[in-house]
């Protein structure tokens, strides 16, 4: 059977992917180190599908462990989900990002080509375009991102695409994820954020009672009703996204850089209310300042995934609600 490493596979969107991908037929190696995630999401995703998950505890830049587990297993692709993501966190601290995150990458592709695996789909991320006047926005767009996490992923892109054309016989997806939330409907995998950095398990834990309140960043952007327009995705179309990507690179040695969105913008009120009726309880919150760096507006063109692969998101935002409320009641600290 093949087997398919996923970096990052304990984290949020990983632990999704495996699902998926367990549910398509493959079996599933993970790398992760845990230094955002615990082996439990993975323990449950095998509970939940009777699967077992091959797991190692390591680093990305560790190449004794990369080695160890290309030698021991037969990887046929590499899911790479592997990575910091807190916006604020890469600003404080660019060297601990870039090492981890753009150092990691090249390690582990090394390794992939020295064992001759030469399929890759990389968690790039909206965030590579920056700040953008005209909407919705396409894989075309300029690439300005204002930020050290989004400048990681470009740094990524580009040394992914420079790989690509040194040897064409490397097959790379590059997906551009836009907002992903929600959870899986079992309500036993989901994200796992003590301290969120988004906005929608922020959301959550205001629902719950967990924080008093939400702060509203911004009522004054040029949008319908003031608030920040976000195009978010349903982990579980995300997840989706991953296997048919990875199913035409399979049969396509090509490099694809596809967005992944629904091509909806909502905005942070539009959020709110609609939680609201997912929860049936009232969200308390208060419009403060802009954040610093923040876009008024961020929606996808994802008509290029449903073209290349036949990709196209199908769930709705009171789904993802409905969903985030299910895994946040059913685990109101995460894993723990
Ligand atoms: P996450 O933090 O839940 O998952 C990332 C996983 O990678 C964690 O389990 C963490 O422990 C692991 N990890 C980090 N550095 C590692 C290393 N050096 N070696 C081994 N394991 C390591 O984050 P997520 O939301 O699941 O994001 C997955 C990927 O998608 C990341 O690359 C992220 O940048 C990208 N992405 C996320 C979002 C989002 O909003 N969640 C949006 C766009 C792109
Ligand atoms: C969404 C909207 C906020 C929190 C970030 C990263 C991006 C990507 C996804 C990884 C905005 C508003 C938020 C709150 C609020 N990650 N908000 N109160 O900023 O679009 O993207 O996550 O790649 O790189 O930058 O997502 O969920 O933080 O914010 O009003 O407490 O909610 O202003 O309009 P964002 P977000």
């Amino acid at each position: 059977m093949s087997k398919i490493l996923v970096t990052g596979g304990a984290g949020y969107i990983g632990s999704h992917a495996c699902i998926e991908l367990i549910l398509a037929g493959y079996k599933v190696v993970v790398l992760d180190n845990f230094s955002n995630s615990s082996p439990e999401s993975i323990n449950r995703v095998n509970k939940l599908l009777n699967s077992e998950i091959i797991s190692y505890q390591g680093d990305i830049s560790d190449e004794l462990i990369l080695n160890r587990i290309f030698k021991e297993q037969s990887i046929k692709a590499v899911i790479h989900f592997a990575g910091l993501k807190a916006v604020s966190e890469s600003i404080a601290n660019p060297i601990h990002y870039y090492h981890n995150n753009v150092t990691g990458s090249i390690i582990l592709s090394s390794v992939m080509q020295k064992f001759g695996c030469k399929t890759l789909i990389f968690s790039s991320s909206a965030t590579v375009y920056g700040q953008k006047k005209i909407m919705p926005i396409d894989e075309n767009s300029s690439l300005i991102p204002n930020n050290p996490y989004g400048r990681n992923k470009l740094v990524i892109e580009n040394y992914l695409r420079d790989l690509y054309i040194s040897d064409n016989e490397w097959s790379i997806g590059l997906l551009r994820y836009f907002n992903p939330v929600g959870a899986h409907d079992s309500g036993l995998i989901g994200e796992d954020s003590k301290v969120p950095n988004n906005l929608m398990p922020f959301i959550a834990q205001v629902a719950i009672g967990k924080r008093k309140k939400l702060s509203v960043f911004g009522g004054d952007y040029p949008t319908k009703d003031g608030t920040g327009i976000r195009d978010y995705i349903h982990v579980m179309d995300l997840a989706n996204g991953h296997i048919k990507a990875m199913k035409y690179l399979f049969k396509n040695r090509e490099l694809i850089t596809l967005n992944l969105g629904t091509g909806k913008g909502f905005s942070v009120l539009e959020l709110i209310h609609s939680f609201e009726a997912a929860s049936g309880n009232q969200i308390p919150y208060e419009i403060i300042e802009r954040r610093d760096g923040d876009v008024a507006e961020s929606f996808a063109n994802p008509s290029l995934a449903e073209k290349v692969m036949g990709w196209k998101a199908k769930y709705q935002i009171n789904r993802m609600c409905e969903d985030t409320w299910r895994w946040q009641k059913m685990n109101p600290n995460g894993y723990n």
